[in-house]
């Protein structure tokens, strides 16, 4: 199976098609009945922002109840401190659901000894009443968001040593192979041109233009290995060892009888008959070619190209060469677990396969000043565009978590390659790439791209027998608000044609 695998760093192998399994039983759409709900907590805040648990929390998942919290202090020390007062509140339809951010409201003209706040009604839906100034609590006030080249991932994290070009052009070899025990059946013409047009094409959109694949034909016939296919064991589970043999055995068989100058990246192509090749596959390892030119990445087709994934299986493997990780779980999870039906990296027959803004800033497809980055505590005002529209328009909001983690948010839409989206709106994830990668025999994939659903009770859309579609409505339409619990608050206040108006709110901690 897996364990004697591939080492991840280097090698990226597609799942054979997964059928992920339904979620769960029962009727997720339901809200719960109308309830009272009562805060009976006591706790005493310091300033920031500390997130209500306990009994007033409701179980709508869209929301969290907000207590009042009234200011009791200053302490002997002159911070000022918080008493959440008690408050009821009943729902009796969908209707009376709040639906305003879920920020805590401190009333600040309520200052008294500590501990002699009485219960508060709290006005419903709550309003969040004037911050002292003494107290770097969110504030109304709009902040500037500061340049991203600040807010970008550390080198280790950021820079392309070793990868294949991603601005320009990048020149990939086409290499067709057959074995004694499948001759090829087709010429490479056909499959050059069927494997070619598309997935430049592709790119060609996603990248804005920056990108052209430009394809190049290693001879003009299949290339006779010296082994039967079975012997290469190119099915899932094999070694680098094995691909290297592969590789290199492809390489041989084509003699001086072609020409490598200035290839960027190798695609090795079996025929489609060869049933023993099932698995596509790309490696950062160097092969030298015939004419002694080096190349740092190449990549291996199997029957996925063909039969399961189609072209993009290419620009999925040739994402591996430009430094993209796999989005799907390595410890046999689900394909759709952390990304859903968003980027092919993850899924590659996707709703919305269209990369990530995050991939897109790495790869130089959107520029820093395309990222609005929030560093400092407050509310700040964002008019993001669709990931999927060529603009120099803001396309993203990175904020920081730690050294290197990030929020990300973007708008998804069913522009440009994602017109069968079912899922649109703007997509939260959270970006860790210090995140080490685990395969099943070491535990639990942690995956370094999380979607956050913000509907973590619906069933979802775009159910396919590869995606369970629970993820592929995460994204936060208008009016709709999500607190990550991670400080941070982010609100759609406004549509405005295919561009949205987000409101983040960063919590002092
Ligand atoms: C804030 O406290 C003042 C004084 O106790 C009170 O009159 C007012 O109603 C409170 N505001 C809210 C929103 O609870
Ligand atoms: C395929 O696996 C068999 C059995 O493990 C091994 O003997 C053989 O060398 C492998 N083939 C290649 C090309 O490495
Ligand atoms: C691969 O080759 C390049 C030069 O072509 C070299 O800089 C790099 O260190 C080599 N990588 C490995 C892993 O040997
Ligand atoms: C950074 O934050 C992320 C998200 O909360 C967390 O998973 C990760 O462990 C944190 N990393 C460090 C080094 O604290």
């Amino acid at each position: 199976m897996r364990p004697s695998w591939i080492p991840p760093v280097l090698t990226f192998a597609l799942l054979s098609p997964v059928l992920a399994l339904p979620h769960g039983g029962g009727d997720f759409c339901q809200r719960p009945p109308p309830s009272t709900v009562t805060v009976t907590s006591t706790t005493t805040l310091v300033p920031g922002y500390v997130k209500p648990t306990g009994p007033h929390q409701n179980d709508n998942p869209h929301q969290h109840d907000v207590p009042v919290y009234t200011r009791t202090g200053p302490d002997q020390h002159g911070v000022p401190t918080y008493t959440p007062a008690s408050y009821s509140s009943t729902y009796t339809s969908e209707s009376n659901y709040p639906t305003l951010p879920p920020y805590p409201v401190y009333n600040s003209t309520a200052v008294g000894p500590t501990g002699t706040a009485g219960p508060t009604e709290v006005p419903w839906p709550p309003v969040k009443t004037e911050t002292s100034s003494v107290i770097p609590e969110p504030s109304s006030s709009s902040i500037e968001p500061v340049p991203s080249a600040s807010c970008r991932p550390s080198a280790q994290y950021f820079d392309r040593v070793d990868k294949a070009p991603s601005v320009g052009t990048l020149r990939a070899a086409f290499l067709f192979v057959d074995f004694p025990d499948f001759p090829a059946t087709t010429t490479v013409q056909d499959l050059f041109a069927d494997y070619t047009t598309a997935p430049s094409a592709l790119y060609k959109t996603m990248s804005y233009g920056k990108l052209t694949l430009e394809p190049v034909l290693i001879g003009d016939k299949f290339h006779r290995m010296p082994l039967n296919s079975a012997d290469y064991n190119m099915s899932r589970g094999f070694s680098t060892e094995e691909h290297l043999k592969y590789i290199n055995d492809g390489l041989t068989a084509v003699g001086d009888s072609a020409s490598f100058e200035n290839i960027d990246i190798l695609y090795v192509l079996p025929p489609p008959e060869a049933s023993t090749v099932t698995t596509s596959a790309a490696t950062a390892s160097n092969v030298t070619t015939p004419d002694n030119f080096v190349i740092s990445n190449s990549i291996t087709f199997g029957q996925d190209l063909y039969n399961t994934w189609g072209y993009k299986t290419l620009n999925h493997e040739t994402g591996h060469t430009l430094g993209l990780p796999d989005l799907y779980p390595y410890d046999g999870r689900p394909t759709t677990t952390f990304a859903g039906g968003f980027d092919l990296m993850g899924l590659v027959a996707a709703q919305s396969p269209d990369f990530l803004a995050w991939h897109k800033w790495y790869l130089g497809w959107i520029e820093d000043s395309q990222v609005d980055c929030v560093i400092d505590a407050g509310s700040t005002t964002h008019r993001i565009s669709p990931i999927e529209i060529a603009s120099d328009t803001t396309k993203a909001i990175a904020i920081p978590l730690n050294e290197t983690a990030y929020i990300f948010a973007e708008v998804r839409s069913k522009n440009g390659i994602d017109d069968e989206a079912c899922g649109t709106g703007l997509l939260l994830y959270i970006a860790d790439p210090a995140v080490e990668r685990k395969s099943e025999p070491e535990g639990a994939d942690l995956g370094s791209i999380r979607v956050i659903d913000t509907k973590p009770k619906s069933v979802g859309c775009g159910k396919t027998n590869d995606d369970s579609g629970v993820l592929n409505d995460a994204p936060l339409l208008l009016g709709e608000s999500w607190d990550t619990e991670l400080g941070i608050i982010v609100t759609v206040k406004e549509v405005d044609g295919d561009d949205y108006v987000v409101e983040v709110e960063k919590l002092s901690r």
